[in-house]
């Protein structure tokens, strides 16, 4: 029985909705511990599709149990969306979801206040969701937050009356933006009341006595390490950790309630929104290299939360290498593999160059990230056709030669690879 963390390890939209819906048969508990509606997580079974944003990839499993953890942040109207969507799918989700009474609510000022930044920053904006991630997770940290629980207490009203005269000074005064809607926040207050309050509890508790009862978690990431707000590549990243140590904090559990920490990568990088990316060939702002745009075109490369193109280029390898490092990944899962059939080579980035000289690792300071030049391995590519391989003896030779220096480049072994968005498109290489 082991306890994994499943974790993006690029810029997000890896496929961890995927893998996670795959492993959950293997788990009790499916738990996220951090982001929120910022995340779009795809599973594929069959003709049907779902993307989760809130909810754990585990909810289409009837036996295992889903948790959102206090480290996420919940937005009311968006949550009971997606809940009723499954509903509506057959899927019982009041059954198999709790959520922490200590999660943030992200209310609609948090939106107001996301989006009137963005616009203030102009061509500098982060190039964020827009779902108020940022704002929401700055009032946890300044204290002012509405938690869950928060919904009972007897000064609900005073706390919300104070953030919203702050808010308002922020939006009018120094934004140049419109005042909230106080009516869309007491409906949202009213929505979570009576929806969200009656599946919240004591994760840390429900946690402790599954994992004491041998249950096994599997708990879920959201985004990727390169948007962890301090290892990413700041500040073009999200508002929370997403490396595997938030799932501890995100969720009230132990360093020893984790065995394993599943890294998951894609066979080459993509990245939405703003922000250094030093592999990158192709971009909807006019980079299109025919590779990249390969990589697009089959990947299909578009935000599932946003439907934004997604910016693509080459495997970048010590972006790997940094996450094995801040993670203690023990093993890989790549995915989408399959979008590289048909290239006639492949490029893998072995190391950054600046100035001249080879560096250790990815330097902290964006601009350097930016001025970084990438050191490229070429690789012969593969015309056969690898989407829906299920065993590694199918795999062209060129396929496995890129695995085997990906997992040399980024120290760490291969534990499984995707070969297309169904469940069943795997390839497992260990147990
Ligand atoms: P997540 O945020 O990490 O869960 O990833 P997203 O769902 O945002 O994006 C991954 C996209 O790739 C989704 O459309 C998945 O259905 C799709 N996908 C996942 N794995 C594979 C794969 O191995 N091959 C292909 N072709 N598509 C995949
Ligand atoms: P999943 O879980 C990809 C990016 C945004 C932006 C930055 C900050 O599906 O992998 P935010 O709204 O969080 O303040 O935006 O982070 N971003 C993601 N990119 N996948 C995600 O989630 C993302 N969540 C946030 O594009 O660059
Ligand atoms: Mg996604």
């Amino acid at each position: 029985m082991t306890n994994t963390v499943a974790i993006g390890i690029q810029w997000g939209d890896e496929g961890k909705g995927k893998i996670v819906d795959l492993l959950a048969p293997d788990a009790d508990v499916v738990a996220r511990f951090q982001g929120g509606p910022n995340a779009g997580h795809t599973l594929v079974i069959g003709e049907e599709k779902t993307v989760l944003n809130h909810i754990p990839s585990g909810i289409l499993h009837d036996e295992t149990l889903c948790l959102i953890g206090n480290g996420t942040v919940v937005d009311p109207f968006h949550l009971v969306e997606e809940m009723d969507t499954l509903i509506d799918a057959g899927i019982p989700v009041a059954d198999r979801l709790k959520i922490s009474e200590r999660c943030q609510l992200i209310l609609p000022y948090h939106r107001d206040l996301d989006a009137a930044r963005e616009a203030a920053k102009g061509k500098n904006k982060i190039g964020t969701t827009g779902k108020g991630i940022g704002p929401c997770y700055e009032d946890k940290t300044a204290r002012r937050g509405i938690r869950l629980v928060d919904l009972m207490a007897d000064d609900l009203d005073a706390r919300i009356d104070a953030n919203i005269a702050y808010v308002n000074f922020m939006l009018t005064e120094y934004l140049k933006a419109d005042p909230i809607d106080r009516d869309e926040v007491a409906r949202a207050i009213e929505l979570a009341r009576e929806r969200l309050l009656p599946l919240a509890a004591d994760v840390p508790l429900i946690l402790q006595r599954r994992i004491k009862a041998g249950d096994s978690v599997l708990y879920e990431g959201a985004q990727g390490s390169m948007l962890d707000v301090d290892h990413g590549t700041y500040p073009f990243v999200t508002s929370s950790n997403t490396v595997a140590g938030a799932a501890l904090a995100g969720l009230g559990v132990g360093p020893g309630q984790v065995d394993a920490v599943l890294g998951i990568c894609k066979a080459y990088t993509t990245r939405v929104g703003s922000g250094p990316f030093p592999t990158e060939l192709y971009n909807a702002d006019g980079m299109a290299c025919p590779s990249g745009k390969h990589m697009a075109e089959r990947g299909n490369e578009f935000g599932a939360t946003t439907g934004r193109p997604r910016r693509t280029g080459w495997f970048d390898g010590p972006v790997v290498q940094h996450a094995v490092r801040i993670n203690g990944v023990t093993g890989l899962a790549i995915t989408k593999l399959d979008v590289l059939d048909g290239l006639e080579e492949v490029k893998l980035c072995v190391a950054y160059e600046l100035n001249g000289e080879r560096l250790q690792s990815i330097p902290a300071c964006c601009n350097q990230l930016d001025a970084v030049t990438p050191v490229y391995e070429t690789l012969p590519g593969w015309s056969e056709n690898t989407f829906g391989m299920t065993s590694i003896d199918q795999l062209p030779a060129n396929a496995k030669a890129l695995l085997k220096r990906i997992e040399e480049v980024c120290e760490c072994p291969i534990a499984m690879l995707s070969t297309g968005p169904d469940r069943n498109h795997i390839i497992r290489l260990t147990d």
